[in-house]
């Protein structure tokens, strides 16, 4: 498979488009603040040397003309307040500069960030079932997260900071060098041996600074699980237990952060003592000059003055550029979902009638990863119009039957066919397909909304009476009209303020409320008691008219009163017929019956 992004900066390019003119921008804009700053100790430099002293004028051109029309040497040695003014000016064009700096570097920064996170959100959107179920969606979101953080900060603080503060150190020589190449050489000499010094020292600290992260990520984690595990720790007694748990942890965490707290001190210190042989050298340098005559006093005030403006840049670059190097990892775990491959139709898909009959023509199924075979040469014709029961202990293969009707997963062409109609599944388009088979999911899940808008989620603008009626249909309405909010409840967050029942009558709402030509009930009335049971059962009848419904079920009398029930056993078909036909035969469904019926019995 071709890689849409095959390397790094492709990816980045590719985000950077509508925020590059923001960063071009503010790249000028940082140019312009070093270059305001440069200019400052040649105004010194000049009033030292020229206006105090009586050293003739060594401007270039352009100051040169300045000072004319400003009224020449003699005016500015009469009225040295023009001097202030103009430092005062310098000052303030900077300011401008560095506030267009901030000002175009955030915007870009921003619209990088937030095309990142669209696009990675509407990509994700379009991946395959199949890639969730890979993937963990803890790490999803933290590569959208955390890793489009680490990102945005390497384009627009790292990046951006590398080549100011090349041309800062370039703009800093070039002065020092028109001065005095001497003394700017020896300056010079110290970059390269601080920039390697502080990137040995930041990427081995790096490796410290990522243990730390690990361990806080190990003491998070003994928070969380006590916290979302409260009841089983208070049921179990452990909370002794659990709190030196987190006292081993806290202790732990708190020798590494010491741990790195020495090794940052060192490296400051050391780096101090560095820098300080570079002052002394520039110092020492500029005075031999001076003495010797080739260097004015202004002069050297303004080497000084230019080798102070590279010190901190310079201890920045080998943080900027250690911490540049890190970003790759983060960029290729975005890069990892950017290419994967979103589900898509084949040309000329498919929108059939769906009210047709369904029909499993020797399906077999492997999941990838999985032990064997979930379904094994099913072969199975359900009518337009009927009901269909499956019945089948745990892990006998019947939501992956429905899984594979709506391409959830992918049914190879050599392991069968599932047709509807004349149609193959699989020349149909996946969105026309489950927008047509509606599933209520054995696990359902409510968003963080209202129930209303929980109930309604499937359906456009959905009416309040239109609701009211899905949910009574669902046996639902009596527990919502309970809620002092009634249908404008909201949901907790994962529904936790419904419970297993009420969260799987909100599902069976939702399917209610938009009438697809085919329902698929998974396991949906497993948490609500035999007469609820009867009763949903009688209204999903009553709105399915034509449509074609398949019942999952353990219970069952939950699907006796199917046209045709399946029994499914180790992903084979054991026994199928009507619900009497299957007592006669005496079999699986018949024992499962009698299980079941004589505990009722039992009970009374
Ligand atoms: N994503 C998956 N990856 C690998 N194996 C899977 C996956 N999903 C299900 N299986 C396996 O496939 C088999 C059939 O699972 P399936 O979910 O279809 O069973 P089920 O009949 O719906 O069971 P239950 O009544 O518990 O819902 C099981 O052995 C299960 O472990
Ligand atoms: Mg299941």
């Amino acid at each position: 498979m071709i890689k849409k992004y095959d390397s790094n900066f492709k990816l980045i390019w590719h985000f950077l488009k509508g925020s590059l003119p923001f960063f071009v921008l503010s790249l000028i804009s940082a140019g312009m603040v070093s270059f305001m700053d440069m200019v400052n100790p040649k105004i010194v430099s000049f009033t030292v040397d020229s206006v105090i002293g009586d050293a003739p004028s060594v401007l270039s051109s352009p100051a040169a003309s300045l000072v004319d029309m400003a009224g020449g040497l003699e005016t500015l040695k009469a009225q040295p307040l023009i001097i202030a003014l103009a430092v005062a000016c310098v000052g303030i064009l900077a300011a401008l500069f560095r506030y267009a700096f901030r000002l175009s570097n955030a915007a870009g920064a921003e619209t990088f960030v937030r095309r990142m996170r669209d696009e990675l959100f509407i990509h994700i959107m379009g991946l395959p079932y199949v890639w969730h179920g890979e993937n963990s969606t803890g790490d999803i979101i933290q590569r959208c997260t955390s890793d489009v953080q680490t990102v945005k900060r390497f384009v627009s603080e790292q990046l951006v900071q590398l080549i100011r503060t090349v041309i800062l150190i370039a703009m800093a020589l070039y002065f020092m060098a028109g001065i005095n190449v001497t003394v700017m050489l020896g300056a010079a000499a110290f970059i390269p041996i601080i920039v390697c010094y502080s990137m040995i020292f930041h990427s081995r600290i790096g490796t410290a600074f990522r243990k730390v992260d690990t361990e806080e990520g190990k003491l998070s984690s003994i928070v969380q699980e006590n916290l979302t595990g409260v009841r089983v720790v208070r049921a179990f007694g452990r909370e002794v237990y659990e709190q030196e748990r987190f006292e081993k942890q806290n202790a732990y965490y708190t020798g590494f952060w010491i741990h790195l707290m020495r090794l940052m001190s060192a490296f400051w210190s050391s780096a101090d003592i560095l820098t300080g042989m570079q002052n002394l050298t520039v110092l020492f340098l500029g005075t031999r000059a001076c003495l010797n005559g080739t260097l004015t006093t202004g002069s050297l005030i303004a080497l000084i003055s230019y080798n102070l403006m590279l010190i901190w840049p310079v201890r920045m670059l080998g943080r900027v550029i250690t911490e540049m190097s890190k970003a790759g990892i983060s960029i290729d775990r975005i890069r990892y979902i950017m290419n994967s491959e979103p589900e898509k139709d084949r040309e000329g898909a498919l929108e059939p009638p769906m009210d047709r009959d369904i029909i499993f023509d020797h399906v077999s199924y492997s999941y990838e990863g999985g032990t064997g075979e979930a379904l094994h040469d099913i072969s199975l014709t359900i009518p337009a119009g009927t009901t269909l029961g499956i019945l089948g202990g745990t892990g006998s293969g019947k939501s992956t039957l429905m899984y594979l009707l709506e391409r959830l997963y992918t049914l190879p062409p050599e392991k069968g066919r599932i047709m509807i109609g004349d149609a193959d599944i699989a020349d149909i388009s996946k969105g026309y397909l489950r927008r047509n088979i509606g599933m209520v999911l054995q696990e359902p899940y409510l968003f963080s909304r209202t129930l209303s808008e929980n109930i309604g989620i499937a359906v456009d603008r959905p009416g309040m009476d239109q609701v009211r009626k899905a949910a009574r249909l669902a046996s639902i309405d009596d527990a919502i009209e309970t809620f002092t909010a009634g249908y404008e409840t909201a949901v907790g967050e994962r529904g936790v303020t419904l419970s297993g029942g009420q969260k799987q009558r909100t599902a069976i709402a939702q399917m209610l409320i938009r009438k697809s030509p085919v329902m698929v009930f998974d396991d949906s009335l497993s948490a609500v008691d035999t007469e609820t049971d009867m009763k949903i059962r009688h209204a999903i009848r009553e709105v399915s008219g034509q449509s074609t419904v398949i019942l999952i079920a353990h219970r069952i009398t939950t699907l006796m009163n199917a046209d045709r029930i399946i029994v499914l056993d180790k992903g084979r078909i054991r026994e199928q017929g009507t619900h009497d036909e299957l007592l006669l035969q005496n079999g699986l469904y018949r024992k499962i019956y009698d299980l079941q019926t004589a505990g009722l019995t039992d009970a009374g």
